[in-house]
């Protein structure tokens, strides 16, 4: 497609957005910041990449369709904001901090409340547990010093073998592959699960639609979505990504940090085998999560 025009912009679209700036009121000087922001940055867009009137009408329908394809389930334009980046982005942004903290991730469109379980609880209790790789997850909670955190709550959900959520999939319980579970004394926490694989984000709506025209793929490579809260740290928000995944270096979702891979290895330490009560073959994955102190300057 062509760009409305070429040649030299005219002065007026500099007038015209000093107009709009020029505009804005209010008492909240923060919203003003904001859309003073996104004013300034959409039109020196516009001016840029000269939109012709049928292309502005056609990205202000795919808007509309994607407000459309929201629902109480689904929310479709957090879904395009997490494709584009700018979730991960505004995740960036808002989590500074000392180099020996675990990294945030986005939080995704899975989260539900999950049941409270025992340390060491199995968490796949629907076919996946028949059908895929039992695992063992376990790490310690502690600050960014080490020390370790006692009484955090995990708040663990992740999809099955197949790539489903217990929310998608009629042949889950509800809460299935969910748990929360609390830190003891040495802060260090386990769970008996099984392997979780990628899977692709939703493709039947807008989204789905533009990510086949950028000729994207929808996929997220495996991972254990991980929420931590405990008095005293700020809370986190974070995934575990297996490590060896074919999507980790194209995640649909733009999410993966290094400091989050790591590698479900299979055990056949008869010692393990016995401390996490498993009867067969299993993997194992070992994931510390340090958290930033509440006041933490560094
Ligand atoms: C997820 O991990 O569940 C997810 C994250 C971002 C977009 C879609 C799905
Ligand atoms: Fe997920």
């Amino acid at each position: 497609m062509k760009p409305a025009t070429t040649g030299p912009v005219p002065d007026r679209p500099d007038a015209l957005t000093a107009q709009v700036l020029d505009s804005l009121r209010g008492e909240d000087e923060r919203l003003r910041e904001l859309i003073a922001g996104i004013v300034t940055h959409l039109h020196a867009f516009v001016r840029e990449t000269r939109p012709t009137e049928a292309e502005w009408l056609r990205a202000m329908d795919f808007l509309v369709r994607t407000g459309h394809a929201c629902t109480d389930r689904r929310n479709e334009f957090i879904l395009l904001a997490d494709m584009l980046g700018l979730t991960s982005a505004v995740d960036e942004v808002n989590h500074v901090g000392p180099p020996t903290m675990t990294p945030s991730s986005v939080e995704g469109p899975f989260h539900s409340p999950a049941p409270p379980r025992p340390m060491g609880a199995w968490i796949a209790e629907g076919p996946e547990r028949a059908r895929g790789e039992a695992a063992v997850v376990h790490g310690r909670v502690t600050d960014c010093d080490g020390r370790p955190v006692p009484g955090a709550v995990l708040d663990i959900w992740q999809a099955d073998d197949t790539g489903l959520y217990d929310s998608q999939d009629d042949e889950q319980p509800e809460g299935n592959l969910r748990a929360l579970l609390t830190t003891g004394d040495d802060g260090s926490y386990w769970f008996r699960t099984v392997r979780p694989s990628s899977y692709p984000v939703p493709t039947d709506g807008p989204v789905g639609e533009l990510l086949r025209a950028l000729g994207r793929h929808p996929m997220r490579p495996a991972h254990i979505h991980l929420r931590v809260e405990a008095d005293g740290h700020r809370p986190l928000t974070t995934h575990l990504f297996a490590a060896g995944d074919p999507y980790l270096d194209s995640d649909a979702a733009f999410a993966v940090k290094d400091a989050l891979v790591a590698p479900f290895r299979p055990c056949a330490d008869a010692g393990k085998r016995a401390r996490f009560a498993m009867e067969g073959p299993f993997l194992e994955a070992g994931f510390d999560i340090r958290l930033v102190a509440e006041g933490e300057t560094r």
